[in-house]
């Protein structure tokens, strides 16, 4: 087992005259589960390729444990990696399947044998040995895939999108499958997608990437609590949080009718950069619904209610700055407004998270 270190890697394609990815500085911990997130063509299967060997690095460099690596072949780096289309050889068994890299690397039958099966018990495919991939379901199939990877006991799992392939549901269940299987191995694995939910749901930490740079990383908790700037603000979380241009005021920002108090700190840094607005936050479990009569902070014309039972989501249009502006507010399953009514919001204050118009970046700490 061991760590990997991302330092300052960068892929800069060949006729291309913008780095795939940038500069990227991630240090990963022995046996943690780091998930690389972010929107297509973002950089993530290019980093995870860099790191499996299969894609030159331009510049900086990669480590895995104490070891360079960042010119060594990918055979010499004791990676294994599930891709997406997780390829199955047809015409050989689940076993066979399971087996080949330790029979190209010259292992003997018996121990091969003997490495199957226990990757079988751990991935309950123990009764499917000896059937051909066609006659599994696709989860099976991608159980399959994650056995290859097991067997070869490598000391850093590479996975790119393997859940594509599966329909919702199974999907979900086996995320839960790959994160504890993860866990009880204990193999530092590095996990790539573009959705958010499995990227908060199975990793330790996150990575966010945009356009080959890094935003940020961080636990889930934290990437939800205290995104770094507006790009993971609106990117993590569903539905998203609503970003909102509104004046800074004395001590605070005006929010419709209502000042929300906001800190010194981050009001002072606004005004450094010469911004007179800044961009709040608020996530749409972080509103306050005023009564019918007070009509506090903003007004929202509800165009949508989304019913779910223990609670809803409002989603409504607003006018902030002369400009029409969605919002996304949750309201309690009891308490849904009628469609085409007017609801009153105001964010909790401690709830609020500032952001820089003018860069993006956060404010508040
Ligand atoms: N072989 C290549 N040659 C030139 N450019 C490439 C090559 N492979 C990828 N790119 C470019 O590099 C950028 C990053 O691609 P990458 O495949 O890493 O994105 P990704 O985050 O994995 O996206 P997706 O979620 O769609 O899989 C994209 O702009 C892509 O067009
Ligand atoms: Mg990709």
């Amino acid at each position: 087992m061991a760590s990997v270190t991302f330092d300052k890697a960068t892929r800069l394609y060949p006729g291309s005259d913008k780095p795939a990815v940038d500069q990227l500085e991630i240090e990963i911990e022995d046996g943690e589960f780091l998930v690389l997130v972010g929107p297509s063509g973002c950089g993530k299967s290019t980093s995870l390729r860099m790191l499996a060997g299969l894609e030159d690095v331009n510049g900086g460099s990669i480590r895995i444990g104490d070891r360079d690596v960042t010119h060594l072949p990918p055979k010499d780096r004791d990676i294994a990696m599930v891709f997406q289309n997780y390829a199955l050889y047809p015409h050989m068994t689940v076993a066979d399947n399971m087996g080949f890299a330790l029979k190209i690397a010259g292992v003997n039958k018996a121990e091969i044998r003997a490495k199957v099966e226990e990757a079988a018990k751990i991935l309950d495919l123990t009764p499917y040995l000896d059937r051909k991939p066609k006659a599994l379901s696709g989860g099976q199939r991608q159980r399959v895939a994650m056995g290859r990877a097991i067997v070869r006991e490598p000391q850093v799992f590479l996975m790119d999108e393997p859940l594509s392939n599966l329909d919702a549901k199974l999907r979900v269940s086996t995320r839960t499958q790959i994160a504890s299987l993860q866990r009880r191995l204990g193999i530092t694995t590095v996990y790539v997608t573009h959705d958010q939910v499995e990227a908060l749901t199975m990793g330790d930490r996150v990575a966010v990437l945009k356009d080959g740079l890094l935003q940020q990383v961080d636990s889930p908790r934290n990437m939800y609590d205290r995104p770094a700037n507006l790009f993971v603000a609106g990117f993590i979380g569903s539905p998203a949080m609503n970003l909102v241009e509104v004046p800074i005021t004395d001590g605070g920002v005006k929010f419709g009718n209502s000042v929300v108090p906001v800190s010194r700190d981050a009001l002072s840094a606004a005004s450094a950069k010469g911004d007179t607005t800044v961009t709040v936050g608020i996530r749409p479990e972080h509103f306050d619904v005023s009564g019918a009569t007070s009509k506090e902070g903003l007004a929202v014309s509800v165009n949508v209610v989304e019913e779910l039972g223990a609670d809803g989501y409002v989603y409504g249009s607003s006018r902030v700055g002369g400009e029409d502006k969605d919002l996304v507010v949750r309201v309690g399953g009891r308490a849904v407004p009628e469609k085409g009514s007017t609801l009153h919001v105001v964010p909790r204050a401690d709830e609020l998270h500032v952001f820089s118009t003018s860069t993006g970046e956060r404010l508040t700490r």
